[in-house]
């Protein structure tokens, strides 16, 4: 039932995917990627970052289904930036996630240096058949008009944080207007917001769970998201928000819980490339 997106690359992306951010441990990895699968979520999302890339191999080694049944999503640390080390430390990504290609490679963090050598290999490793489609996470607007000045092509896709107490409407419109599809991640604050009472209460009057309404005005927004869960039930219920539908007015109370509360960190200040542009 999960919606499919189009890239502006033409490859399709589905619109809600599961996290493998602090997923750890081979038998919580096997359960939660096999949960997943059977709930019906077919995007899975990992990171050089996050330390588990081998589990997720094995793990979706174990399921045993066809390549083109999933997605896979990686991404380059800040500390493998530059040409090489890109290009080095993504022959790993594939080697412990036991792929050929993945679905979609991003550079985690903008960061000063190898600004556009990074990009440049993700150019490459797409021409070379490793990775279908490329993005990046965490760039804010100056970001992605500074990596316009000297791209070949641009970022199909920006995964950045954004729940309801950092709605980020101007950078998803950003997005939006340029053709690249905004991926949000930590969908549910982390789960730390489950209780906030606007939410509570809009949640008591469609008889769903706070989490399905965050989940479901993400949703309707029309962008993706990929909340994470090692809890069986969770992983099924977060899937469970195709059969409501939030109102107008719903989805306006939910925009002004707006707060520009970040849970992650802020991405890379950006007045160095202020001087050199
Ligand atoms: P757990 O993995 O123990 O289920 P986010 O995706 O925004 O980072 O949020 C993930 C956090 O929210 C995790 O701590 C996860 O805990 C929790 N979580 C995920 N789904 C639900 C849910 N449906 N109800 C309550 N907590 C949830």
């Amino acid at each position: 039932q999960v919606k499919m997106l189009t890239l502006a690359d033409g490859q399709q992306i589905p619109q809600e995917g599961f996290g493998l951010y602090k997923v750890h441990g081979q038998e919580t990895m096997n359960q939660a990627i096999s949960d997943a699968y059977a709930a019906g979520y077919r995007l899975f999302d990992t990171a050089q970052l996050y330390k588990n890339e081998t589990e997720v191999g094995v793990a979706l080694h174990r399921l045993s289904v066809p390549r083109d049944q999933f997605f896979v999503t990686t991404k380059i640390a800040e500390t493998n930036q530059g040409y090489q080390r890109t290009i080095a430390s993504f022959k790993e990504s594939l080697r412990k996630l036991q792929l050929d290609v993945v679905n979609l490679l991003l550079i985690h963090w903008p960061t000063e240096k190898c600004f556009f050598d990074t990009w440049r290999a993700l150019e490459d490793l797409k021409q070379a058949g490793l990775t279908r489609s490329i993005g990046v996470s965490n760039y804010q607007m100056i970001h992605l008009q500074y990596l316009a000045t000297q791209a070949h092509e641009m970022p199909v896709l920006n995964q950045i944080e954004r729940h309801p107490l950092l709605n980020q409407a101007p950078l998803v419109k950003f997005d939006h207007d340029h053709q690249i599809i905004t991926q949000a991640w930590s969908p549910l604050g982390r789960g730390k917001i489950l209780d906030n009472p606007v939410l509570t209460q809009i949640a008591q009057v469609h008889g769903k769970s706070t989490a399905q309404v965050i989940l479901r005005w993400h949703l309707q927004t029309g962008i993706a998201f990929i909340p994470k869960s090692i809890h069986t039930t969770r992983i099924r219920q977060n899937l469970d928000i195709y059969d409501f539908r939030l109102t107008d007015d719903e989805m306006a109370r939910i925009d002004q819980l707006n707060s520009f509360h970040r849970f992650g960190k802020e991405p890379a200040l950006v007045y160095e490339y202020n001087q050199k542009w």
